[in-house]
């Protein structure tokens, strides 16, 4: 009996093998698929990016030049070692939030630093606040605030203390004198004990016109061995090539070019600041503490030994503290081992060089 539903089984199975030969004759059916971009799109766009930011810093350094009344060439004018202000306008970036654009503050909230006795005054007092902070009640300018502003020294390094407070004091119609980076480490040194912030009592202990004992001076004078480099003509290759992404300042234009000022790439080790201008950099690189990913040219080709010489020993004086000078035949031992080299360096690859100076 069972024999009697076997037919219909087989109708069925016989139904079931059109089917699936319908089904093999179709194409299959569409699948949505994840297409990423094709790279070169990425770089493409990456790379006219660069071109649109350069392009448009060239722009307005042209501008610039305009309305000061000259048609010569923008780079001439460009001040390549920037004054303690010129760097200290841009580390004020950190103070703005609170001190405002115009150097006011906000009332109630954020003192003033314009005609503020803090700010005039003691030089020590004043980089007192800046390292380490102030907090509770203290009076400015007839006002009193009682709020709480971090200190900088773990943030910002001695130059750039040195450059803002150079800045807070000749800018707004204040018109006091700078003050120097060594200042800033003398003081630093004689409160490196102290952990907290400042109150006004212990500020208006350091006597108004003290003086800040004298720094240990860097190690600058002597200690290279005088070398004759033409630092007049590597100033005119930094202009020529590096200014247009580093900039005038070498403070670079975040996010996209990394700043030659406080870079160790820049005043350590001679043979890794030749190496990377020899074959360029490419990918993620951490520098001042911000993140870059972009790539840098390499410049072997286009650059004599003699030429990058000149363009390091001036990057290395103007941006690098002071950094000794490199020679020519220094260039030309970097040339023999890195010359031949395809690729540009690797983050990882740079640090694996000794930091020495
Ligand atoms: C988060 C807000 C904030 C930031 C950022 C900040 N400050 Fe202040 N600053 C204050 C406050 C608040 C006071 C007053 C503290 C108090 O009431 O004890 C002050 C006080 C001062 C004073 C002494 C009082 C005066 O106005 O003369 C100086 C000088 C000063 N700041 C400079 C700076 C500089 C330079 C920077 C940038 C490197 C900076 N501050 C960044 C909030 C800030
Ligand atoms: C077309 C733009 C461009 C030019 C021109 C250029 N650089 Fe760079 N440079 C960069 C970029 C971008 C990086 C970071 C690359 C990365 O993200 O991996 C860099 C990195 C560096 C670094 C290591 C990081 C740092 O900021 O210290 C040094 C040093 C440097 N460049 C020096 C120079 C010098 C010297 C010249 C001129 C001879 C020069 N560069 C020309 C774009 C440029």
């Amino acid at each position: 009996m069972s024999n009697h539903l076997e037919p219909k089984n087989s109708g069925d199975s016989d139904d079931s093998l059109k089917v699936t030969a319908a089904t093999k004759r179709e194409f299959p059916d569409p699948v949505e698929e994840n297409h990423p971009l094709p790279s070169f799109v990425l770089i493409l766009v990456g790379a006219v990016l660069s071109f649109g930011l350069v392009y448009f810093q060239m722009y307005q350094d042209g501008a610039n030049a305009g309305t000061k009344g000259s048609g010569t060439a923008s780079v001439e004018q460009a001040p390549a070692e920037p004054t303690l202000a010129e760097l200290g306008k841009s580390v004020y970036a950190n103070c703005q939030p609170c001190h405002q654009a115009s150097g006011l503050g906000i009332a109630g909230q954020f003192p003033t630093l314009v005609g503020a006795e803090w700010v005039s005054g003691s030089e020590k007092r004043l980089i007192a606040i800046l390292l380490k902070g102030l907090s509770g009640p203290v009076k400015v300018a007839g006002v009193t605030y009682n709020g709480a502003m971090p200190g900088w020294e773990k943030t910002l390094s001695n130059k750039k203390i040195a450059a803002v407070l150079t800045y807070i004091r000749s800018n707004w119609g204040n018109t006091y004198p700078e003050i120097t980076e060594d200042k800033i480490a003398a003081v630093k040194a004689e409160f490196a004990a102290k952990a907290d912030a400042w109150n006004e009592a212990d500020l208006l202990a350091i006597p108004e016109n003290a003086t800040i004992a004298a720094a240990v001076t860097p190690t600058t004078q002597g200690a290279a061995p005088t070398v004759a480099v033409d630092l007049e003509a590597g100033k005119a290759q930094y202009q020529a090539i590096c200014i247009a992404c580093h900039q005038p300042t070498g403070l670079g234009l975040f996010p996209v070019f990394p700043p030659l000022v406080n870079s160790d790439y820049v005043k350590g080790n001679p043979e890794r600041l030749i190496a990377i201008v020899l074959n360029g950099v490419i990918g993620p690189i951490t520098v001042d503490g911000k993140a870059y990913t972009n790539m840098m040219p390499a410049q072997g080709a286009v650059l004599t030994d003699v030429k990058i010489s000149q363009v390091t020993s001036y990057v290395r004086k103007a941006f690098g503290e002071g950094a000794s000078p490199i020679t020519p035949e220094q260039v030309a031992e970097a040339r023999k081992k890195y010359g031949t080299r395809a690729t540009s360096w690797s983050e990882a690859e740079l640090l694996a060089f000794p930091a020495a100076n």
